[in-house]
């Protein structure tokens, strides 16, 4: 019996459940199918771009590039159809356009499909598009400025390829991007400073994208932004003051593996949001305190790892009681390690080493506590 069950929930029928989903979601938003047309300039877009990445519609019909492109489950508007894995590649339409008779393709979507090419122009005849992810491909060439025309999107997602060259200013002009990825690629350069036009930005993955020198001045502006995670970037200069006294709804930062130097920013003390700080290897300049961990009561993660910490190992780290990793291995932290770190109500992996402290192991540690 328990097998059975089993078997009815998995993947041949999930799509029934995908087109029964669908067909829900249809009826309730009015998708006028048997009138509503895609733009044909849309379709000759569409197709022309799957033709050079020599990519098709997913089999068994599930939309359709044979027909009418907007059809099926493209004309869905829930996240878990177009985001489903059989459903790859995949587009959204939204077919209210003329009064429910012309559809527009708003995303597009081809993920970890060993597909090789550049970005073609012909995006810009998809002036609808909102959301636009080809990560964990093989497409190369640059990344080009006409993207700077494609207005409407708010998710640009180009990570784990191998674009190469400059990161072009014009990206500034996405205004409404609220997601940028373009990490593990082999761009070159700096990072524009137009980027701090991007005001709606609230995610920005860049880790290991080729790209160095220092954060513009103007990133001072991106103050919605919640998560960066920029390791392996060969940034250089300090860690900017801005980022915590601007970025003040981060909720996740890693710095690991850059060329910063200097200090860890006092201001700091004001990103009270973060729940998880990674910051690695800085090398050179002065001593940083962790004094400005004190508010940052949300924390569940915390590395700071060979970043010239220095002093006697501050006891009020116990008082960050939502911790589950604290990794603060590679410093210069002198003194005895206060007993009640051991206990600590929800920490599980604990990394002191490379330090230069002190004292004895407590008789007894917290039960969660697994990896030290
Ligand atoms: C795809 O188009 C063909 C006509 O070319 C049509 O018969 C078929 O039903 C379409 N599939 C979907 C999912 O709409
Ligand atoms: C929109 O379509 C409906 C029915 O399809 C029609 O009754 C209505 O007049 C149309 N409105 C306009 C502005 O064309
Ligand atoms: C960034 O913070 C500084 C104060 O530290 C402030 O003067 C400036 O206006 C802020 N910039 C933005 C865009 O909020
Ligand atoms: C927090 O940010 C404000 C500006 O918004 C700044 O004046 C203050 O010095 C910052 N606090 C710390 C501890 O740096
Ligand atoms: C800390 O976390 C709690 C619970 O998730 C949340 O309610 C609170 O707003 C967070 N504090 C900040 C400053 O984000
Ligand atoms: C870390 O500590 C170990 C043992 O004390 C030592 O052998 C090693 O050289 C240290 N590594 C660094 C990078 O300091």
């Amino acid at each position: 019996m328990m097998s059975r069950l089993k078997q009815s929930s998995s993947s041949p029928c999930f799509r029934c459940l995908l087109l029964i989903m669908f067909l829900f979601s249809c009826s309730k938003t009015n998708c006028a199918r048997k009138v509503a047309t895609t733009a044909p300039s849309e379709v000759r877009a569409l197709n022309s771009i799957f033709q050079k990445w020599d990519t098709q519609a997913p089999k068994s019909n599930l939309w359709n590039t044979t027909g009418d492109p907007c059809s099926g489950l493209a004309l869905s508007q829930l996240d878990s159809v177009f985001e489903d894995g059989d459903n790859n590649p995949a587009i959204r339409c939204d077919c209210t356009f003329d009064n429910n008779t012309v559809c527009h393709i708003t995303r597009l979507r081809v993920y970890a499909l060993n597909k090789v090419g550049q970005i073609p122009e012909e995006l810009l005849d998809l002036p609808y598009l909102e959301f636009l992810k080809i990560d964990q491909n093989f497409f190369s060439g640059p990344l080009p400025s006409f993207i700077g025309k494609m207005s409407k999107l708010g998710l640009l997602s180009i990570a784990h390829n191998a674009f190469s060259g400059p990161i072009p200013k014009e990206l500034g002009n996405l205004k409404e991007l609220y997601l940028l990825s373009f990490g593990s690629n082999d761009f070159s350069g700096t990072l524009p400073p137009e980027l701090g036009n991007l005001h709606k930005l609230q995610e920005l993955y860049i880790d290991s994208c080729g790209l160095g020198g220092e954060i513009p001045e103007t990133f001072a502006n991106l103050e919605n932004l919640e998560t960066v995670w920029a390791s392996d970037v060969a940034f250089t200069g300090k860690i900017p003051d801005f980022i915590g006294n601007n970025w003040t709804k981060l909720m996740s930062l890693r710095f690991e593996g850059n060329s910063f130097e200097g200090l860890i920013p006092s201001s700091f003390a004001n990103l009270t949001s973060l729940t998880s700080l990674r910051i690695g290897g800085i090398y050179d300049g002065s001593s940083s305190s962790l004094d400005f961990i004190r508010n940052l009561k949300n924390l569940t993660d915390l590395v700071l790892r060979n970043v010239l910490l220095t002093g006697v190992f501050p006891s009020h780290i116990t008082e960050l009681q939502s911790l589950q990793k604290l990794d603060l291995s590679f410093n210069s932290l002198a003194g005895q390690v206060p007993s009640a770190l051991f206990n600590m109500r929800n920490l599980e992996n604990l990394f002191l080493g490379n330090n230069s402290l002190s004292g004895a192991f407590p008789m007894q540690k917290g039960e969660k506590l697994q990896t030290m």
